[in-house]
Formats: structure tokens, C-alpha cells, sequence
């Protein structure tokens, strides 16, 4: 556990990779914390597309997914007027922070990532991007002088991994760079698949386990009331009742009620009803967001202009670092 206070304005940064329609996980973990952490300093968020490309993809659609996923981010509630929205190549800074960190990562660390081993195994062919995405997520945090990251569960050890490579970098050339927090949301940090609640919702979970950010609202209905329980009744939050606990969790992202309240208000109305009312507030939310994102997504100049500034403010706001750690390394100046 960390003991160390936020500052006054922390920098708050975080990443979203543009390949694989993002779900309700992504919705937890991600998008609804970067739209309360917007409030609470100088927030950095990027479209991580160089992060996207450590994995089988395809090139002809990278792009437009690119600007899908700046959208979304739009319609979800990034303020370009609070928050500096950008795509991660657009900054050349973070593929070669990526590299000079590359010398104070360890082989061993690496090779112990638990996202490293789970889609190597998924890859025909394991890239050297893929072995070292946590040297470059690292980059893309500690070149803004991070103080807080807004993740969710799955990115917990490469955010401690973070941590290592700043640390090691400090002790060996000089306090550079600050040693972020990862910060996760108190319900929904991990949302489990509809269909096998013991595993995480992810990009890749089967069709009827995932709930997509734009999926229609029928598609949305369908599946939540498909959801895999248990043959108890009780809607309650208990480890032996994986399904509805996953629910809860969800209906409790969505409204932002507590757990515990919802506990009390469903308790007894069975399973079918409260599947309709967690179907209900997930459409409820989703149905304007999806209007903004069609919105948005239909103006692609203007979400260019909009990740231009971002690209700006964001090369501004890290170059300065990577000077010192270039320095700090010992380099002849250019
Ligand atoms: P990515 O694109 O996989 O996911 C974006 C965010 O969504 C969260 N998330 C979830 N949260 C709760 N439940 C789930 N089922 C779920 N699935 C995904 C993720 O934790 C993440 O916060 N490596 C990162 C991208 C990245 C990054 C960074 C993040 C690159 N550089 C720097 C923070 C800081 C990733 O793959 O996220």
C-alpha cells in the first residue's frame, strides 16, 4: 500500500486502445473514470494506437477506429476544454521514452506479465511489441509526471511495473520521474463476462458475454436478460453467486447507487425483474451516448482539429521530461 497524499492538481493519465469495440468493462474501468477524473487536475487520456498494433489488426481499419474511439470518448463526456484528448503516435515522445526506458526494464519482469503470457498464447506469431507494451505504457505515463492513473483491475501489475521503471530510472540517474497511483474504481474495477462471470469482460469474450458500448438497445436487453445466475432467487452480492454479483456491480456503475442499496431495493423481486432493471439502466445510459458518438463521429474534421490540439498541448506537455531523461542518461545534446 502506498501512503504518499495526491498533490493539490495531480496529472491524471490514461489509455485506450482503439482496436476492439469497447464494452461495459471498458465503460467501468475506463471512460467513466476518465470523465471523473477530468475534475480533479490536469488530465492527459490517449487513444493508444501504437499499444493497438502489438497484436494481430488490421491496417486498413486502424485509422478510422482510431477516430471511432476519439468519439466515443467525446460522447462518453471528455471536455477538450478540460482534458487533453490525443492519439498516442501523434507524440513521437512516447515510442522513444518506450525505448530510453527500455534499459531500466527487466527481461524477468517482463516475462512474468500475466497480459503477456494470456495473449501470447492467443498469437500465432509473439512480437517483440508485445513483450515489451509495459515498457511503453510506462512511457506514455511517466512523461507527463503522472500522479494518477484511472484503470481498471486487469492493468494492475503493469501499473506496478510503472512504478518499478521510474524507480529504477530515478536511483540510477537522478529523480526524474514521479511515481504514479494507479487508481480503481470501487465497483466495476472488473466486469465479468455475462455468460462465464469467473472470467473478464473483454474485447475478445464471445458474442452474447459481452455488452458493446454500441450495441442497440435491444441487443443490449436480449443479453443482460440471457445472463448466466444460479438456481437461487435472492438477488444478493456473495461470492457463491458470481452472475448476479457481476449484475449488481454493473447496475451500480450505471446509476452510481450503492451496492448495498441495491441489495435492499431488489432483494426479493427475483431474478427476471432485476435482470429487466439492469437492462433498463444500461440502455438508459447508452441510448444518448450512442446519439452523441453517431454526432461526433459524422463531423471527422472537426474530430481532427479536436485531436490536433490534443497532439499539441500533449508534445508540450512531455518533451521537457524527455529532455531531462535524455540528460539525466548522459547523451550528447543534438
Ligand atoms: P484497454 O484498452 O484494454 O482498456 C481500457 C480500460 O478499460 C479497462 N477495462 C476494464 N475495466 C473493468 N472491467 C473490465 N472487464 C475491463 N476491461 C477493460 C482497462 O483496465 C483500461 O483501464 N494497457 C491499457 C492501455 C494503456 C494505458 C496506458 C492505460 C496504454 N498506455 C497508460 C493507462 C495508462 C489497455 O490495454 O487498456
Amino acid at each position: 500500500m502506498t501512503t504518499s497524499t495526491t498533490p493539490a492538481n495531480p496529472t491524471i493519465f490514461s489509455g485506450i486502445k482503439p482496436t476492439g469495440e469497447k464494452t461495459l468493462g471498458n465503460y467501468a474501468g475506463g471512460f467513466s473514470q476518465y470523465v471523473r477524473y477530468q475534475e480533479e487536475g490536469q488530465a492527459f487520456f490517449a487513444v493508444v494506437d501504437l499499444h493497438s498494433v502489438t497484436v494481430a489488426y488490421d491496417p486498413r481499419t486502424l485509422a478510422a477506429q482510431t477516430l471511432d474511439l476519439a468519439a466515443l470518448l467525446f460522447a462518453t463526456g471528455l471536455d477538450p476544454a478540460r482534458a487533453t484528448v490525443f492519439v498516442q503516435s501523434h507524440v513521437k515522445g512516447h515510442a522513444e521514452g518506450a525505448r530510453l526506458l527500455a534499459s531500466v526494464t527487466a527481461y524477468g519482469d517482463l516475462k512474468r506479465m500475466h497480459q503477456f503470457k494470456e495473449k501470447g498464447e492467443e498469437q500465432d506469431f509473439v512480437s517483440l511489441a508485445l513483450f515489451d507494451y509495459p515498457t511503453l505504457m510506462a512511457a506514455d505515463i511517466l512523461l507527463y509526471g503522472t500522479d494518477l492513473v484511472p484503470i481498471g483491475d486487469d492493468q494492475r501489475q503493469h501499473l506496478e511495473l510503472a512504478r518499478d521503471i521510474a524507480t529504477r530510472f530515478n536511483s540510477r540517474f537522478g529523480a526524474t520521474f514521479t511515481v504514479p497511483e494507479g487508481r480503481y474504481p470501487e465497483v466495476g474495477a472488473r466486469v465479468m463476462d455475462l455468460q462465464d462471470p469467473t472470467r473478464k469482460m473483454g474485447t475478445t469474450s464471445a458474442e452474447g458475454g459481452t455488452i458493446r458500448l454500441l450495441d442497440p438497445p435491444d441487443v443490449i436487453s436480449k443479453k443482460i436478460k440471457a445472463a448466466v445466475t444460479d438456481s437461487g432467487r435472492e438477488v444478493r452480492y456473495a461470492p457463491d453467486k458470481p452472475g448476479i454479483a457481476n449484475l449488481l456491480e454493473i447496475l451500480a456503475v450505471v446509476t452510481g447507487t450503492s451496492i448495498p442499496e441495491l441489495e435492499a431495493s431488489y432483494a426479493d423481486v427475483g431474478y427476471g425483474p432485476f435482470k429487466v432493471a439492469v437492462a433498463d439502466a444500461v440502455v438508459t445510459l447508452l441510448e444518448p451516448v450512442q446519439a452523441r458518438y453517431h454526432e461526433l463521429r459524422g463531423d471527422e474534421a472537426e474530430l481532427r482539429r479536436l485531436l490536433a490540439t490534443g497532439a499539441e498541448k500533449a508534445a508540450a506537455a512531455s518533451t521537457g521530461r524527455l529532455t531531462t531523461a535524455y540528460e539525466r542518461m548522459g547523451f550528447l545534446a543534438p
